[in-house]
Parts: structure tokens; sequence; C-alpha cells
């Protein structure tokens, strides 16, 4: 199910391991379930680097900070090595530091709040890690039940990887797009037509007003730029959809958001304003049985379904399925009615993420549009 770490500045960890080890010397290769507490610090530090590469020190400090206290038996070993899964665990690391954000988010953990910047604190590396640590022995059986909430960061940033392909798909087929984003999370995304995207040369593509402004993200022209896009219809699914429009929602997405990260709180605030506005439907299923249902072929539009950092949380056959409900698909494509298969997913081999698109009939083999970072900075049109 995980690509063990491969990719770099995954949302999921990089490769590495524990503490005290050497991480060149096999560090991608993950401890055996066998050996739970290596395990879950091999986890964790990984997601640890991968925070450092990403630009959040305090998140690398305390899951340092974690990793260490695992080894040593501490409260973090109680709360994570009995659950213990194998890989990436399913990003153990995110969902860790999602459930003591909520913490912080909702006023249960004073003393840590005062480390970090999303409630106004400033983090001061000396005294977190402990003052972290006090935190998760205080909070012990809340963060048993939050722990185990699934990763569901939903990443507006990540658009700026999506646009390449989506004004690909538009300059190409010459026709208005269908969009059907599959692990939409709250769906966000859905709504990315009324980004504002200031690409290079100048040029302005998506909703010029719109409250969530992408700028600076691009490495390069992106081709079709002048052409624009422009969705006719938008629907998504999730396995565990969440609703932007509640309070609850509103903190699950803030929680999965890294604390020491303002503008990605920026860009959350103004996509979950223009989310209050702007419907989207986002169905609970999952990605194969939703996709034979709602993916096909409709004249006068492209059908673009399209992902971005969901492929690794799929088992392996509900991806096989997944894949193959595209396919079909694509293969009942015409001129008149194209479908689309756009991807922004870890890329083993390029060691980075890769902007991806199939487009049938036009363009059916698989091609690779932009490197991107995880979160959609450093977009690298080719
Ligand atoms: C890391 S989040 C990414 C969310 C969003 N695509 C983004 O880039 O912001 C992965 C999402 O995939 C969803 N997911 C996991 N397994 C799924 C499945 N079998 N079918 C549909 N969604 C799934 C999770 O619930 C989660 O919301």
């Amino acid at each position: 199910m995980e690509d063990d770490g491969r990719s770099i500045g995954s949302e999921a960890v990089v490769g590495a391991g524990p503490p005290g080890t050497d991480p060149s010397r096999g560090a991608s290769v993950p401890p055996p379930v066998e050996q739970p507490e290596r395990l879950v610090a091999w986890q964790l530090i990984g997601q640890a680097r991968a925070c450092q590469v990403i630009g959040s020190p305090l998140y690398a400090h305390l899951l340092t900070t974690a990793a260490q206290d695992v080894l040593g038996g501490g409260p973090l070993a109680d709360l994570l090595v009995p659950r213990v899964r194998p890989g990436r665990g399913d990003a153990a690391g995110l969902r860790l530091m999602a459930a003591v954000h909520r913490l912080v988010l909702t006023r249960r953990a004073t003393k840590l709040a005062t480390h970090f910047p999303s409630v106004g604190g400033t983090p001061d590396l000396g005294t977190a890690g402990a003052t972290f640590l006090d935190a998760i022995t205080d909070h012990l059986e809340v963060l048993r039940v939050d722990v185990e909430r699934p990763c569901q960061t939903n990443e507006v940033g990540r658009a700026a990887g999506l646009v390449v392909g989506l004004l690909a798909c538009s300059a190409i087929t010459g026709l208005p797009l269908a969009i059907r984003e599959v692990g939409a999370a709250a769906g966000l995304n859905l709504r990315l037509d009324h980004w504002r995207y200031e690409l290079p040369g100048d040029t302005i593509v998506g909703d010029p007003d719109g409250e969530v402004v992408l700028a600076g993200r691009w490495r390069a022209p992106v081709p079709h730029a002048d052409h624009g896009f422009r969705v006719v219809d938008r629907r998504g699914c999730d396995r565990n959809p969440i609703d932007p429009t509640t309070a609850e929602g509103r903190l699950a997405l803030s929680a999965s958001v890294w604390a020491d990260q303002p503008a990605r709180f920026e860009r959350l605030g103004a996509a979950l304003r223009t989310a209050a506005r702007v419907p989207a439907t986002v169905d609970a299923a999952s990605a194969a049985a939703w996709t034979r249902e709602h993916v096909t072929p409709a004249a006068g539009r492209v059908t673009v379904v399209y992902h971005s950092i969901v492929e690794e949380y799929l088992e392996a056959d509900e991806r096989a399925a997944f894949h193959r409900a595209v396919e079909a698909a694509g293969a009942a494509a015409t001129e008149e009615a194209p479908i689309a298969w756009l991807r922004m997913e870890p890329s083993s081999e390029l060691r980075h993420h890769a902007v991806s698109l199939r487009l049938w009939p036009h363009a059916p083999e698989l091609r690779h549009l932009a490197t991107t970072g995880a979160h959609g900075d450093d977009v690298t049109p080719r």
C-alpha cells in the first residue's frame, strides 16, 4: 500500500531510519511489525524529515521527540505501539500531529499552545519537546481516540499542480470541464476554478477575484496558460468526506495543517469561505465503485477524473479496481465526449511528486506534465 518513503517531501514520510541509526543505510526499508517500537520510531522520524524539508521545523522537532519517546518506552509508546501498522502506518506521524493540534486548537493544551503559531504562540525548540510530552501524558485517553482519525489533509496549494493538467485538457479538447475528484476529503479543490492563479508571464487564470491566491509557485511557464479553463460540473468522492461548512469539519481541516505554516492557514481560511458559497458534492464512497458510476463520457465536455496524494492510501485491490474503472471510461470516450485522468502523486522514479495525464481519445498514453512539491509548491512544468 505504501511506497515506503521513496518520494521526497511527500505528505507521508520520506524514508529514514529510527534515531540513532544511519539513515543512509537501508533507510527506506521499514523495520518489520515484529519490532513495533522500531517501526513506529521509523515512521515518526521519517515524517520529521519530511516536515523539515517542507518547512515545518516545529513539527520536525516534535516528531523527532516523539520517536525518541517511543524508543524510550514513554507515553507515546503506550499510545502508538499497540496500534502499529505496517509500512508508513497510514501516515502515523501526521495522524499524531493532527490529534495533538486538535487539542491545541480547542484550548485543551494551553502550555503547548504557547509554542504553536496557529494559535498565536512562538516555538521555543529548547522547551517545546518536554511540553509536548507533558500534553501527551495529560491527554492520553482522548488521544487514543483522535490518533485513529485518518489522515485527511486537504491542501488547496495542490491546485497549482493540478491546474497544469486542467489547462492541457481544456486546450487539447476545446471543451469545458466536468471535474470528478477521487479522495477529495472536504472537496476544497473541487472549487479550484474559483482560485486565482498568478502564472508566470503575468497570466491570470481561474477567478481573478478569487480569495484563494496561488502565486509564485511555478518554476517555468505553464503551457496553454492563455487558453484558461472553465468548469461546468463538479463532483467528488471520499471514503470519509469532511463537511467544510460545519465547525467539526473546519476543526478537522485546521488540525491537519502544520501549526507553523501560516500561509497554508491563510489559504485554508480563504478556501473555507469559498466553500461556504460554492456548493460541491462529495459522495461518501470508495474510489473504484464511485468511478464506475460517476466517470462516464458526456457530450460537449471533457470529464476529468483527478486525484492528489490519494493512491498511497488505497488498498492494492481497490487501487487496481480504480485504475480499471478509469480505463474502462477512457475506452468509451469519443472526440465529442473525452475522458481525462489527471494525477498528482508521489513518484518513486522522479523522487518527487508527478503531475501526469492520460486523455482519451486524444492522447491515451501517460504523459508527464510537471513535477511538484507535496503541497503544490515548486511546480516545474515540462
Ligand atoms: C491525504 S488525503 C488527500 C486529500 C486531497 N486529495 C488533497 O490533496 O488535499 C487522502 C484522502 O483519500 C481518502 N481516501 C482514502 N482511501 C480512499 C478510498 N478507498 N476511496 C476514496 N477516498 C479514499 C482519505 O479519506 C483522504 O481524504
